[in-house]
């Protein structure tokens, strides 16, 4: 279930509580009922996860039980997992803290682990609730809210309806357009083995980009789109305008960067992928378009 609404500490004092240091810090979370996962991509290890299910287990947490994950995707990723298997399935509730979980990873389902440099190669399946609360975005950093806004530019693109309600500057009723575009996908293809695969859109390049330079997701999926547009216009699937007018909008929030060698061996990694073709969800189709690494090269060389 996914409910809107201020989160207060008070009401989770018979559940296990899990976050990082900084966000205890800023909104006074302790307690015995706390663990503090390191912050951002470094909790999403086997280690930290079995370390989580080590203290579930000393907690005496029963299935029964109920775990509370105050985070970003981060804290969300490794927290869904180690409940997934924790007694094979403890309930969970998510509290998203960042732009991009509220809009994204906090709803659906997907959990998810990194081995070494590969990014999300482990993870599950596993329902969650959601508690939605907009003020935690008020102490993000801009880079990390300029990050949930790259995020964003994906639903835009996949949805005119939220690109209207991005022109509104109105936060929570964006949030809660992209909650429920997802949402609604998710319920019809739990395991993303259609619809959902629309979601991907910007992520083959984006997830390359985010582990090879070692940026922050959002801005990764900003530069994975510029670059997939110009893929799809090659290929005839949108216009040169369509190209200019978005990569106008990335131009104006984030760096672009350009695309490196490491980039093509991450991409082979990449899950959607088949018959060692690399998998791409384009605009205006939205269907897996899949290539080899000289196709995309000869794309993406003017
Ligand atoms: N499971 C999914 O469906 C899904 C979808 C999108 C992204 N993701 C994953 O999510 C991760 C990215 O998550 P993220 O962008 O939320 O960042 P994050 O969780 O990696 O890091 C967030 C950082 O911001 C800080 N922070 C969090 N909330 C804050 C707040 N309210 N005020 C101040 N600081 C705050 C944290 O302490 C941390 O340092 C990636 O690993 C990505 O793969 C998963
Ligand atoms: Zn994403």
């Amino acid at each position: 279930m996914i409910t809107y609404g201020k989160f207060n500490l008070s009401n989770y004092a018979d559940c296990l509580i899990v976050t990082d240091e900084k966000i205890a810090n800023l909104y006074n979370i302790s307690g015995s009922n706390v663990f503090l996962l390191p912050r951002g991509e470094a909790a999403k290890t086997f280690e930290h996860a079995q370390n989580l299910c080590r203290w579930f287990l000393q907690q005496n947490l029963g299935k029964d039980g109920k775990v509370v994950a105050v985070g970003g995707g981060s804290i969300g990723d490794t927290v869904g997992f180690a409940c997934s298997i924790y007694k094979r399935g403890v309930s969970l509730l998510h509290v998203p803290t960042t732009l991009i979980a509220q809009i994204d990873s906090s709803i659906g389902g997907k959990t998810a682990l990194d081995i070494d440099d590969t990014k999300n190669v482990v993870g599950s399946f596993y329902q969650a609730d959601t508690l939605i609360d907009v003020s935690f975005l008020g102490t993000l950093s801009k880079k990390r809210y300029f990050d949930g806004l790259g995020e964003l530019l994906k639903y835009r693109m996949l949805s005119p309806t939220i690109d209207k309600l991005a022109h509104s500057n109105n936060m929570e009723s964006i949030i809660k357009g992209c909650v429920t575009y997802k949402d609604e996908l998710c319920q019809r293809d739990f395991t993303d083995q259609g619809p959902r695969n629309v979601l991907n859109f910007g992520h083959t390049i984006g997830h390359a980009m985010e582990l090879s330079l070692g940026i922050t997701h959002g801005h990764a999926v900003a530069l994975g789109i510029y670059y997939e547009i110009v893929i799809a216009h090659k290929l005839g699937l949108c216009t040169k305008q369509y190209v200019d007018k978005w990569q106008r909008e990335i131009t104006n929030l984030f760096d672009i960067l350009p695309m490196n060698n490491k980039m093509m061996q991450i991409m082979q990694q990449d899950k959607k992928n088949k018959d060692g073709k690399i998998a791409f969800i384009l605009p205006t189709s939205f269907q897996p378009v899949y290539l080899t690494q000289q196709q995309i090269i000869d794309l993406l060389d003017d």
